[in-house]
């Protein structure tokens, strides 16, 4: 397998987690790293370092380059996905060696699944998704675009954790029960009934705690090669 060059977006630390998983799977090889952090372009030990707006020359100019949001906040990888405007098709997913994916499971574009994580036959893991480390999606269960599975995290089977949903840090969420759009579900938590759109649920069992502002309108992937 040839690997292929990628440039990760974000240099905070899931970027650092994103950066080790490519290097594990062996699938790609790392080109850039750009961040608005970095205020000039500039090159180390082969890789390219600049600001967001490196993306579009590298790409330009790197007919084989892909490119991955490496950032864990869902709303702000959302909107650096929505920022770079670029369609999905050069959109690299990536998966760790150590994860266990079912044949079939379809890992959408910008997702990365990390070690240990398992998700079993008729799973979905959606665009730019987050299968952290140790989290289970069982079977039938679907993860949405922009959600985030924390580390041993689980979604029993038949789940759905909806668009940009944060499930925290060893949560579970019991057979057939719904987490709802940009919804957070606490560290710990046990969703045992239907999380509603919008809301912050902790505890055992979860229990809405407060509702979030707005909630942004459906994700929609930009066309092929369209940008702004
Ligand atoms: C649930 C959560 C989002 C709430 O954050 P918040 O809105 O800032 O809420 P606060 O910390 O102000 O807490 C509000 C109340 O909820 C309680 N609470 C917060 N998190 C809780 C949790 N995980 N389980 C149970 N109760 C919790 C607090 O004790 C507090 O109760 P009180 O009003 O009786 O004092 C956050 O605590 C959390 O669990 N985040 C998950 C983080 C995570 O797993 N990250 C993984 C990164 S890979």
């Amino acid at each position: 397998m040839t690997a292929r060059p990628l440039i990760v977006v974000g240099d905070g630390g899931h970027g650092r987690v994103v950066r080790e998983v490519m290097r594990a799977s062996g699938s790609h090889r790392l080109l850039a790293v750009v961040d608005d952090r970095y205020t000039e372009a500039g090159e180390r030990d082969g890789v390219y370092y600049g600001p967001l707006l490196l993306l579009r020359t590298l790409l330009a100019d790197r007919a084989d380059a892909e490119w991955i949001v490496a950032v864990g906040d869902n709303a702000a990888r959302r909107a650096l996905v929505e920022r770079i405007g670029m369609g999905e098709e050069r959109c690299a997913s990536l998966v760790h060696p150590a994860a266990c994916i079912a044949p079939g499971v379809p890992v959408g574009p910008g997702a990365v699944v990390m070690p240990g994580a398992v998700a079993n036959p008729g799973a979905r893991i959606g665009a730019h998704a987050i299968v952290n480390s140790g989290a289970v999606v069982e079977h039938d269960a679907e993860l949405g675009p922009f959600a985030h599975l924390s580390p041993n995290a689980a979604l029993a089977g038949g789940t759905v954790a909806d668009e940009g949903a944060h499930i925290g840090i060893g949560a579970s969420v019991i057979p057939g029960v719904r987490i709802g759009r940009w919804s957070v579900l606490g560290a710990g938590a046990a969703a045992i009934r239907d999380v509603p759109d919008g809301v912050v649920a902790a505890g055992v069992p979860a229990r809405t705690i407060r509702r979030l502002a707005e909630l942004p309108p459906p994700y929609a992937p930009q066309p092929a090669g369209g940008g702004r």
